[in-house]
């Protein structure tokens, strides 16, 4: 199996190269030999390596940034995506592409559901949802669409790394307990990915750990289990804040749940909570 991994310097793109399978043949390309501004280097990059298969973890992910990067964000988020779709039907190569959560506006009360109406309330997930749409309309059953939530990793930016820099830092910390998702350790769906492939599973899916959490209880979890470690010496004081606390550019789904029971059932995995998660995410930070 011959691979592309698109994006592979992002935190799934990493989690991705520390888990291939031996019998995969992976390439990766990231910024700048691929640019998605750039029609050019897409097509080279795709064309060279050959593959069957694309990963596309690749995105403009700056999601306050994107409100005044508009262009930029749907350059990189949809129309760079249209062209790797339309050179995968051109060359048969299957594509996995990765979404989000912020597809949906976040007024719901259950889990969403792979086919629920998307409804973006930001630049950056309506940016997300032309991708994804584009990957269906170009491809269908060449395609598995990937949406996934809340994500952290060792490598690169993530809330539990800038936590752990608070934690150690200040005296005390206010989190939004309003948002309510499912903290994610990239790892996971890196397995999930690299399963998927072998098991030739398509359509659109949803992925996270399982459980559900706020942010609040998020901060709260990582300070306990950083504090059973040498990450932490003394605990800090976190108290819950309203979402107004902490204004943001870009608007947030308040619910962003995601139903996972198609792709689980097509994986044949036994689901891990996401604390369990983020103990053995905090178990390789030690090493
Ligand atoms: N992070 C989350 O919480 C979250 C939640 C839901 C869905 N997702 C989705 O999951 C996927 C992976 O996310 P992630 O957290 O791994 O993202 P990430 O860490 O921000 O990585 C994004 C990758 O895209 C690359 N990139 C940025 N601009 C590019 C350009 N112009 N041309 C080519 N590559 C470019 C980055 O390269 P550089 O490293 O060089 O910038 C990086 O390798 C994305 O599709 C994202 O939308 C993420």
């Amino acid at each position: 199996m011959k691979v592309l991994l698109l994006g592979s310097n992002g935190q799934l793109g990493w989690e991705l190269q520390q888990t291939v399978p031996g019998h995969i043949n992976l390439t990766t390309c990231d910024f700048p030999k691929v640019d998605f501004t750039s029609s050019n280097s897409i097509k080279s990059c795709i064309t060279l390596s050959q593959p069957d298969y694309i990963i596309n973890a690749a995105a403009y992910t700056a999601v306050d940034k994107a409100e005044e990067e508009k262009d930029l964000a749907f350059r990189i988020n949809h129309k760079a995506v249209v062209e790797v779709a339309n050179l995968c039907r051109k060359n048969n190569i299957f594509l996995v592409h990765i979404s989000t959560d912020f597809i949906f506006n976040g007024k719901g009360h259950r889990p969403y559901k792979p086919d629920d109406t998307p409804d973006p309330v930001s630049v950056y997930g309506f940016s997300k949802l032309k991708g994804e749409q584009a990957v269906f309309d170009i491809l269908k059953d060449n395609s598995l669409i990937i949406r996934t939530a809340w994500l952290y990793s060792e490598h690169g930016a993530n809330f539990v790394k800038t936590m752990l820099n608070l934690m150690k830092n200040k005296k005390d910390l206010t989190v939004i307990d309003e948002q309510i998702g499912t903290p994610t350790w990239a790892n996971g769906l890196a397995l999930s990915i690299w399963s998927a492939l072998e098991k030739r599973i398509s359509g659109i899916h949803h992925w996270t750990d399982a459980g559900i959490a706020s942010w609040y209880d998020f901060a709260v979890a990582i300070q306990e289990e950083a504090l059973k470690t040498s990450l932490l010496k003394t605990p800090v004081i976190i108290a819950p804040a309203p979402t107004t606390h902490y204004p943001t550019p870009a608007k947030r789904p308040m619910y962003s749940v995601l139903d996972k029971t198609s792709f689980w059932k097509a994986l044949e995995v036994k689901p891990i909570h996401w604390r369990s998660q983020l103990r053995s995410m905090l178990k390789n930070l030690l090493q």
